[in-house]
C-alpha cells in the first residue's frame, strides 16, 4: 500500500479563486483572449517608494533572519498605523508581522482554537476560512448568507448560532470579500455585544479596510467597548498598496494571544520575509494618501460602471458594494430560468466567451457570480459586452 497524506489534508480543497485564475492564465498563455476577473489582486503595481525600500533592503544587506514576530521598528510602526488610521490602541508588543493576511489568520486560529471548537463563519465568506479553521482542528460552522439584509447578519442570528454550537469564536471580514458589505457602526457594536455575552473570540480580517465607497466607514470590533480583549485584528497593505506578492501583514491583539502567535510563527515560518518587512515599514511611514485616493477614484469609477451596466442585463442584479473591489452579481433568476447553477455559468462564460469569474458557491452563496473590478476599464467594458452576449444567447 502506498503511503497517503492524512485525512485532515484531504478535507482541504484547493483555493477556488486560485484554481480559476490558473485556468484563465493557462488559456491566455495558449493565445486565447481571456478577460480574467477572477483574482483579488489590484491591477496597479506596488508603489515605487515602497518597492524602492525593498530594493534598498537588499542593497544594504538586510537579508537575514529577523525576530520571529517582526523587526521591532516595524511592530512599533504598525501599532502607530493601526492607531492613527483605525483608532486602535496597541503597544508594539501587541502587534506582530506575519506573512500575508492568510498567514496571520492561520497563526490566530492556531492560537485560539482547541480541537473540535466551533468557529462561526458568515457566508458569503472568503474561500480560505473553512480550510483555515479545519487546519487549526476546529469545526467551521457556516451561517447562510443574507442577501436581503445587505449581506450583514443580524446579531440575534449570530447569537442563536453561537449558543447552538457552543462556539469558541467568529471570523469577521468587513469590508467583505466577496459581497463588498460594510456594516454600520451600530451593527458592528451589536455583533461585538453578542461576542461579549457569549465570550467568543473575534478574528477580524480587515484587509480591505481602507477601500470604502459612498461614505462608508470602517469600524474595527477591537475599537468598541468589550471588543479589544477578545479580538485579533488582521490588517496590512496587501490590497490597498499591492503588496500581494510581498507577503506581509499585521496581526494585533491582547499581548497573550500575540505572544502565542509569535511562538507558533517562530516554529512554522521563522519570520515574514525580511526584505518585505522593510517595504512594509516604508508603507507605514508614508502610506501614500494621494496614491490611495487615485486608486479609489479608479475603483469607484469601475464600480459605478458595473452597477449601471449589469443591472440592465435581464436576469442579473448587482447591489452596489460599499467596500473592497468585487461585484457579487445575483444570477439566481437566470439560474432558475435556464436550469443551471453558478458553476455552470462560470464554465459557460469561460468556455464560450473567454470571461473568467468565480462562482458564488466557492463563497457559500450559490446563484451568484463574483467579478473582480481590480481590472482596467477597457477590460471591464469588454467583460460587460461578453456577459451581455452570454445572458442574451438562447
Ligand atoms: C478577505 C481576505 N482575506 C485575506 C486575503 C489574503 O491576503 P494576503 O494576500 O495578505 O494573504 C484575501 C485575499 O484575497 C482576502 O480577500
Amino acid at each position: 500500500m502506498p503511503l497517503v497524506p492524512n485525512a485532515r489534508s484531504a478535507r482541504i480543497a484547493e483555493s477556488a479563486t486560485l484554481a480559476i485564475t490558473a485556468n484563465a492564465a493557462k488559456r491566455k498563455a495558449a493565445g486565447q483572449d481571456v478577460i480574467s476577473l477572477g483574482a483579488g489582486e489590484p491591477d496597479f503595481p506596488t508603489p515605487a517608494p515602497i518597492a524602492a525600500a525593498g530594493i534598498r533592503a537588499i542593497e544594504q544587506g538586510k537579508t537575514r533572519y529577523t525576530a520571529a514576530s517582526g523587526v521591532p521598528e516595524l511592530r512599533a510602526a504598525g501599532a502607530r498605523w493601526l492607531g492613527s488610521t483605525f483608532g486602535l490602541s496597541y503597544g508594539p508588543d501587541e502587534v506582530m508581522v506575519c506573512s500575508g493576511a492568510k498567514g496571520a489568520l492561520h497563526m490566530a486560529l492556531d492560537a485560539i482554537v482547541e480541537p473540535g471548537d466551533a468557529v462561526l463563519i458568515l457566508a458569503p465568506y472568503w474561500v480560505s476560512y473553512p480550510a483555515l479553521v479545519t487546519m487549526a482542528d476546529g469545526d467551521p460552522v457556516v451561517l447562510p448568507a443574507v442577501p436581503d439584509q445587505g449581506f450583514v447578519h443580524d446579531a440575534r442570528t449570530i447569537d442563536a448560532a453561537a449558543a447552538k454550537h457552543r462556539a469558541k469564536g467568529i471570523l469577521l471580514n468587513f469590508p467583505n470579500n466577496p459581497s463588498g458589505a460594510v456594516p454600520d457602526p451600530a451593527q458592528v457594536a451589536a455583533i461585538v455585544d453578542v461576542c461579549k455575552a457569549r465570550d467568543l473570540w473575534i478574528v477580524s480580517d480587515e484587509i480591505y479596510s481602507t477601500l470604502l465607497y459612498d461614505g462608508a466607514a470602517h469600524v474595527s470590533p477591537a475599537s468598541l467597548p468589550g471588543g479589544r480583549e477578545r479580538t485579533v485584528v488582521v490588517n496590512g497593505f496587501t490590497k490597498s498598496h499591492t503588496l500581494t506578492g510581498w507577503r506581509t501583514s499585521f496581526l494585533a491583539g491582547p499581548r497573550a494571544v500575540v505572544e502565542a502567535c509569535g511562538r507558533i510563527q517562530s516554529q512554522v515560518l521563522g519570520n515574514a520575509c525580511t526584505i518585505s518587512q522593510e517595504a512594509m515599514l516604508a508603507a507605514c511611514h508614508d502610506p501614500l494618501p494621494d496614491e490611495l485616493a487615485r486608486r479609489m477614484r479608479a475603483f469607484d469609477e469601475r464600480r459605478r460602471f458595473l452597477v449601471a451596466e449589469i443591472n440592465q442585463i435581464p436576469g442579473l442584479k448587482l447591489t452596489a458594494p460599499r467596500g473592497a473591489f468585487y461585484a457579487l452579481v445575483d444570477a439566481r433568476a437566470l439560474c432558475a430560468s435556464r436550469g443551471i447553477d453558478d458553476v455552470q455559468i462560470c464554465e459557460q462564460l469561460l468556455d464560450r466567451h473567454l470571461l473568467a469569474a468565480v462562482p458564488g458557491s466557492a463563497f457559500a452563496i450559490p446563484g451568484f457570480v463574483r467579478f473582480s473590478y481590480a481590472a482596467a476599464m477597457d477590460q471591464l467594458r469588454e467583460a460587460v459586452v461578453r456577459l451581455r452576449a452570454w445572458a442574451e444567447a438562447k
